[in-house]
């Protein structure tokens, strides 16, 4: 272990613009330890809905191979996701699904930390849990403790501003931040 800084790529699942994932993602810069530098990967808003016979026929689309390169670059990986019907968003799994099917598959032991928000009272939390089978598929290294799940969105951040404003949450988050740097440093045959 050394202590270069880390390149951590932030994924979000959520498109949308008023979107409190992305609100989240955005606060991560200030509440991370020195020993990170987060970016924000590539939209995979534009991916077609995989189809291996669009594969077979145009190979991988441009957007994917850019989103994928970025993934292969980091060391690590934050997603933040929302839940969609108690389970990953579409187009965030439609992205995953992708990539598992390239040569270097970006996501082969790459360390993963996962946060979600939600409106509800459940905070995402089973998108996590079905994240974490399907990143278990593409031989990632999940990070376990702390989870980051914010349920109650709405009193946690600002109203006009989108910023995170609880406390609590955001106590939490630099936890997590904290010990997945650790955690990287340890899994990690790269650093
Ligand atoms: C298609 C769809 C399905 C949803 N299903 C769930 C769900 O299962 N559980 C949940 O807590 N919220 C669910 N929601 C509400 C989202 O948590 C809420 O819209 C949230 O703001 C989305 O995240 P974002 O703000 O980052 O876009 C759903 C929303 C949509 C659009």
């Amino acid at each position: 272990m050394n202590d270069r800084q880390l390149d951590v790529l932030v994924i979000c699942g959520s498109l949308r613009r008023g979107s409190y994932n992305a609100a989240l993602a955005r606060s991560l810069p200030a509440l991370a330890p020195p020993g990170f530098a987060l970016r924000a990967a590539p939209s995979f808003e534009k991916f077609p809905i995989y189809n291996l016979d669009l594969q077979n026929s145009s190979g991988f689309p441009t957007e994917v191979n850019a989103w994928a390169d970025a993934i292969r670059a980091a060391d690590a990986l934050i997603i933040v996701s929302p839940e969609y019907n108690w389970s990953i968003p579409g187009g965030l799994k439609n992205a995953i699904d992708w990539a598992s099917r390239m040569k270097e598959q970006p996501f082969k032991d790459k360390p993963v930390a996962l946060q979600s928000v939600a409106p509800g009272i459940l905070g995402g939390s089973r998108s996590q849990y079905h994240l974490r089978q399907s990143l278990t598929s593409v031989d990632t290294i999940l990070f376990g403790r702390p989870e980051v799940i914010i349920a109650n969105a709405a009193q946690k951040f600002d109203e006009k501003t989108l910023a995170l404003k609880d406390q609590t949450a955001i106590d939490l988050i630099k936890q997590q931040l904290a010990a997945f740097e650790k955690f990287i440093r340890r899994v990690s045959a790269k650093v």
